[in-house]
């Protein structure tokens, strides 16, 4: 059967890898892709929001399975436009997506059947949220309610700081029409946990947990960014906080999906914070995550295709999910900089020494191909993702990837996986 995979990023070379492995696979088509999905298929050039020429391309190469990596082509109805046109689309359908795309529809979504979250008010003038932050003596985190490439969230501990953020994202419009209405909610405590699922409209079957990074620095200080490393499985979610986490996050929120006439198919991730009085939803997004994708795809050991055609068909009953038992970790390697401003074009060196480890997959992120050579084309660009017989195994055997691996400015984080140790 030959696919499409829609996406470019560390995410989507760790699908086209996971899907390469499987025996029903003829070709693997990737749009647009970059440079270490071209080592899994062929990458087409199609802009992953070109919804037309995308399903014109998966209609002439009667493809049998469409993929969607990320957020964007979803909420813009990608699966949709491939399910009117007759063709099979793994992910979420435009309305379904709102539970990412849409922050203000989640929260309402997660009040109507009771799934524990931060308080949370919406506002779409910036003179009421303004009051409404003022009148507050707490720490505030500061939502844009639409898709804000994973930064539109700034966690403020001094309300003066809720104020000027809103005012950034209402007033100067920083993430345009995305923040247009703005979530002001509690900031929770705790440590946070991803938890992925695969959902066929009724079956849930949760994937091992994962922990991302999502700070710039060391010991999580800095600026957000999109993640800059994650490992698997994250040891404070054990086997009854999992059940927890399926019984009053996963099944309440898919039935609410059936029952708003949404139904739910796809990934669906929850942000979770553990907190002390239990598990809570930071957020929920509608696709894998980037970085967990990386440690989780290289633990799995079913057929990926097979278990993605289950919950096209709803019959994910009939598919079992096996682990691989070690644990997997995943260092992210940034362009020098981001994710403020960055420099693109340097050369990358020593991807094939670091693999030669074993047990060690760098996947790409950005990156292009340039007179032969591998340059960097994007503030997250390598995704050094090793397993291990224990989490410091697959730390350690990671940072001696990492340090396999150059580039000029890189930089990572060194601590990857140090909170999983501390458990
Ligand atoms: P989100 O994109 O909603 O997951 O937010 C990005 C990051 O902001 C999360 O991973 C958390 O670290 C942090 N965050 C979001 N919401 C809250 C909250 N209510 N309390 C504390 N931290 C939060
Ligand atoms: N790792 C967080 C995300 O994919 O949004």
């Amino acid at each position: 059967m030959d696919v499409l995979l829609i996406g470019s990023g560390g995410r989507e070379h760790a699908i086209a890898w996971k899907l390469r492995q499987s025996r029903r696979l003829g070709t693997l088509y990737i749009a647009p892709g970059n440079t270490g999905t071209a080592r899994c298929g062929q990458n087409v050039n199609i802009d992953d929001t070109d919804i037309a020429a995308l399903v014109e391309f998966a209609r002439a190469k009667k493809v049998g399975l469409v993929v969607v990596g990320p957020e964007d082509p979803l909420a813009g109805g990608v699966v949709d436009a491939m399910v009117a046109a007759s063709i099979k689309a793994f992910g979420p359908s435009r309305a379904a997506a709102q539970l990412e795309a849409d922050k203000a529809f989640a929260k309402h979504m997660m009040r109507s059947c009771a799934v524990s979250t931060a308080e949370a008010r919406v506002f779409d003038r910036f003179s009421d949220a303004k009051a409404y932050i003022a009148s507050r003596d707490e720490p505030v985190v500061i939502k844009a309610a639409g898709l804000a490439k994973g930064k539109g969230v700034v966690v403020c501990d001094d309300p003066a700081d809720g104020i000027l953020a809103a005012e950034k994202i209402m007033v100067d419009k920083i993430y345009g029409a995305a923040g247009e209405r703005i979530v002001v909610e509690d900031k929770l405590l705790g440590e946070e946990a991803s938890i992925l699922a695969f959902v066929d409209g009724h079956n849930i079957y949760l994937m091992e947990s994962s922990q991302d990074h999502k700070p710039i620095g060391d010991g999580d200080t800095g600026p957000n960014t999109g993640g800059m490393g994650a490992y698997s499985p994250a040891p404070l979610v054990t086997d009854a906080m999992m059940q927890k986490i399926s019984r009053e996050v996963f099944v309440p929120i898919v039935d609410a999906m059936n029952r708003n006439g949404t139904p739910y198919k796809g990934i669906l991730y929850a942000g979770l914070m553990m907190t002390s009085g239990g598990p809570r939803v930071l957020e929920f997004n509608v696709r894998f995550g980037d970085p967990e994708t990386q440690p989780i795809l290289m633990r799995l050991q079913s057929d990926l295709l097979e278990i993605l055609l289950a919950v096209c068909d709803e019959r994910l009953d009939e598919v079992t999910l096996k682990w691989d038992p070690r644990p997997a970790v995943c260092v992210v390697m940034a362009s020098g900089g981001y994710p403020e401003a960055y420099e693109k074009g340097k050369v990358i060196t020593g991807i094939e020494d670091a693999e030669a480890l074993g047990e060690v997959v760098v996947f790409q992120a950005g990156t292009r191909q340039q007179n032969g050579d591998i340059v960097t084309a994007g503030g997250r660009v390598l995704g050094v993702t090793a397993l291990g017989r224990d989490i410091a195994a697959a730390k350690a055997r990671a940072y001696e990837a990492v340090a396999r691996v150059h580039f000029d400015g890189a930089y990572c984080r060194r601590d990857i996986s140090d909170k999983a140790l501390r458990q």
